[in-house]
Parts: C-alpha cells; sequence; structure tokens
C-alpha cells in the first residue's frame, strides 16, 4: 500500500516556484497541489490558469489542482489546457456535481470532489462511482498553516468504510494540517493523498528533509498490520 504525498505550493516562496517545485520533485513528492481560491468561494485570492501552466513546465508530476472557486465549471477548459491532471471541485460550489465531474473526465483529466469540515460525506454518495479522488478537507479551507480539526479523521474513516461498502476506489486525500504528528492516524483511517503545505515549504528544514519526515512518518504507520491495502 503505497502512501502518496502533495505538495502544496500555497507555502512555497512564489519569487522562486520553479526552483521549489523542483525541489519537491527530487524529494519524490507524487503531485504537486496547487490550490486555486477566488476570493468568493474562501476569503482568500491565490493563482488561476496561468500559475497552473508555469508549474508544468517546471514538472513532470501530475499537476493535482484544487478549485476552491465560486461557478468552477466556467473555469474546467482553461485548468485542463493549463495542465491539471487530477482537477477537483468542491461539492459546496456544485449544485451540477455529476455535469462538472463528467466535463472534467470528458476532457481528459482525473475528477476529484472535495468536502468542507462542514459538509458530511452522504453528500457525496451519488458521485462515489464516478471519481477518481475524493479529497476530505481536514481545515476549512483558505490559507495554509492552520491546525487540523481532529473530528476529521473519523469523517476519513467513515468514508473509506463507505466506499468499501460500494465497492468503488476513488483514492482519499486529505488535505490541511498535515504533519509528521498526524499522518499516522490519517493513513490509518484510510488517507492515501497526503497535502500538505507548511510542513513541506517552510524555513526550518529543506522540502527534501520535510518530505522525508512525512514519509517515515507514513510508512510507519503502514507497517502497522492495522492498515489493509
Ligand atoms: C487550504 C488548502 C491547502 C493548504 C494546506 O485551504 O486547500 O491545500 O495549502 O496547507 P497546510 O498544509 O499548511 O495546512
Ligand atoms: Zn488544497
Amino acid at each position: 500500500m503505497k502512501v502518496k504525498f502533495a505538495p502544496s505550493i500555497l507555502s512555497a516562496d512564489f519569487a522562486r516556484l520553479g526552483e521549489q517545485v523542483r525541489a519537491a520533485e527530487e524529494a519524490g513528492a507524487d503531485y504537486i497541489h496547487i490550490d486555486v481560491m477566488d476570493g468568493r468561494f474562501v476569503p482568500n485570492l491565490t493563482m488561476g490558469p496561468v500559475v497552473v501552466d508555469a508549474v508544468r513546465r517546471s514538472t513532470s508530476l501530475p499537476l493535482d489542482v484544487h478549485l476552491m472557486i465560486e461557478s468552477p465549471e466556467l473555469l474546467v477548459p482553461s485548468f485542463v489546457e493549463a495542465g491539471a491532471g487530477i482537477l477537483t471541485v468542491h461539492q459546496e460550489a456544485c449544485p451540477h456535481l455529476d455535469f462538472v465531474l463528467s466535463k472534467i473526465r470528458s476532457l481528459g483529466a482525473r475528477a476529484g470532489v472535495a468536502v468542507n469540515p462542514g459538509t458530511p460525506i452522504a453528500t457525496l454518495e451519488e458521485v462515489l462511482g464516478t471519481v477518481d479522488q475524493v479529497l476530505v478537507m481536514t481545515v476549512n479551507p483558505g490559507f495554509g498553516g492552520q491546525s487540523m480539526i481532529p473530528s476529521t479523521i473519523e469523517k476519513v474513516r467513515r468514508l473509506a468504510a463507505l466506499l468499501s461498502a460500494l465497492g468503488v476506489s476513488p483514492e482519499i486525500e486529505v488535505d490541511g494540517g498535515i504533519t509528521p504528528e498526524r499522518v499516522g492516524d490519517l493513513v490509518r483511517a484510510g488517507g492515501r493523498v497526503l497535502v500538505a503545505g507548511s510542513s513541506v515549504f517552510n524555513r526550518r528544514a529543506s522540502v527534501s528533509e520535510n518530505l522525508a519526515a512525512l514519509r517515515r512518518a507514513a510508512e510507519a504507520a503502514t507497517s502497522d498490520r492495522r492498515v489493509g491495502s
């Protein structure tokens, strides 16, 4: 069982973004996570397709683009064209969720759906058979560097149980406040793609040292016999 890591460039040094993305790739990252915020769905404004295109030219890793925007269907084609390999929309932003997810897939990207901490997993039940990834937010979205909300661990566990009951297998991604201390619980609960921003890109240690610490924590959890595949 492999746990993937998706460093979030939200905490990277934007003055040397290409260099930071290459450092993450060299350190063994699996995806590059790109947080798109519109100042409406969340109270922060970040980047758009131009930055996705710039990151695509800096790495061969799949780009995991997390849209925290209203009416994401309007920008899906631009993000796929810019190089999004996985495009995730929020359940809360999509009254026509099935339509948006199908549109992402029809354009050739993998489709993901995200839920905020206050949104029940049950709201996703109808689309779980048609998504490639389910993103469980472990903080309220909008900013890097927040503390993980502990009750989200149980939510990940319930999602993993629901997927297995339905016989479907989208990857479970977790995002927000993930530190080496939190990795074990999230992996044991069923998290398989771990997003980390401030615990990868910071001044305390290098990107490769930080990613190695996260990976060690995941390996310790996966060597635990209680964790299934
Ligand atoms: C939060 C974003 C996250 C953020 C995570 O709204 O979706 O991807 O970058 O940052 P950390 O790991 O610092 O909580
Ligand atoms: Zn994110």
